[in-house]
């Protein structure tokens, strides 16, 4: 099956370590024709871990996470939260690019990852959090939260509360067999994804539960 699990670093990398290792994974097919793996990056002894999607359009281009649209609503949002950036670490479920080019177009399409497309790619997230410790993760949308809490999580239902922390299985991949990791983290706080927003009928009133949802990750940690 696909697994990012053979391209990691051993226990001992540091996250420059990961960053390296990351750019040359083909743990699933989604390396093929994204133009380069978009790691993680912020504050490595960040409070608060911000967890999104899969890079977009533009992420893919310039090898950063949320430097498109989604991340100027994200930005904002924290603002108005009173999260500063600069306590942050942002990384996605998903390192690379899924996208479709629709017939007779040049723009290209965000796809959701596929369930095995994120199970692959978790090694490199649960690696993320043993590295930067987090007191607090925050999942933004529907693949961060289904990431983390599995296919049954719902943002309609779990958003804007904290929640307990599941732990993550580092999947033994580095020959201990497996089993739930020492990450340090306390609760997850679960909202909509930032580009939900620009998506949404009344883009006011989805932004205001965003920022309302990320002002309960900012007090979780008061
Ligand atoms: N959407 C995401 O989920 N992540 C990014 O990095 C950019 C857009
Ligand atoms: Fe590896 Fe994740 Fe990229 Fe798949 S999406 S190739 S598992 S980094």
């Amino acid at each position: 099956g696909y697994d990012a699990t053979p391209f990691l670093p051993g226990r001992r990398a540091g996250l420059p370590g990961l960053r390296r290792a990351a750019a040359g994974c083909r743990g699933c097919p989604l390396y093929e024709d994204a133009t380069q793996t978009v790691f993680g990056e912020g504050d490595t002894s960040a409070r608060i871990l911000l967890l999104g999607e899969q890079p977009g359009d533009q992420e893919d281009r310039q090898g950063r996470p949320f430097v498109g649209p989604a991340g100027k609503v994200l930005e904002r949002a924290l603002a108005d939260a009173g999260i500063h950036p600069d306590g942050t670490y942002v990384t996605n479920a998903v390192k690379h690019f899924k996208f479709t080019v629709p017939e007779g177009r040049k723009r290209r399409i965000h796809k959701s990852p596929s369930l095995r497309e994120m199970t692959a790619c978790r090694p490199w997230l649960v690696a993320e959090l043993q590295r930067v410790r987090p007191e607090l993760v925050v999942a933004l949308g529907s693949t961060a939260g289904k990431a983390l809490l599995g296919p049954s999580f719902r943002v309609t239902e779990q958003r804007g509360a904290l929640l307990p922390w599941p732990g993550l299985d580092d999947g033994g991949g580095d020959g201990s067999g497996g089993g739930r990791v020492d990450d340090g983290v306390r609760g997850l706080v679960a909202t909509i994804h930032p580009s939900a927003v620009l998506r949404a009928d009344d883009r006011d009133a989805a932004y205001k539960g965003l920022v309302s949802d990320l002002r309960v990750a900012a007090h979780a940690l008061d």
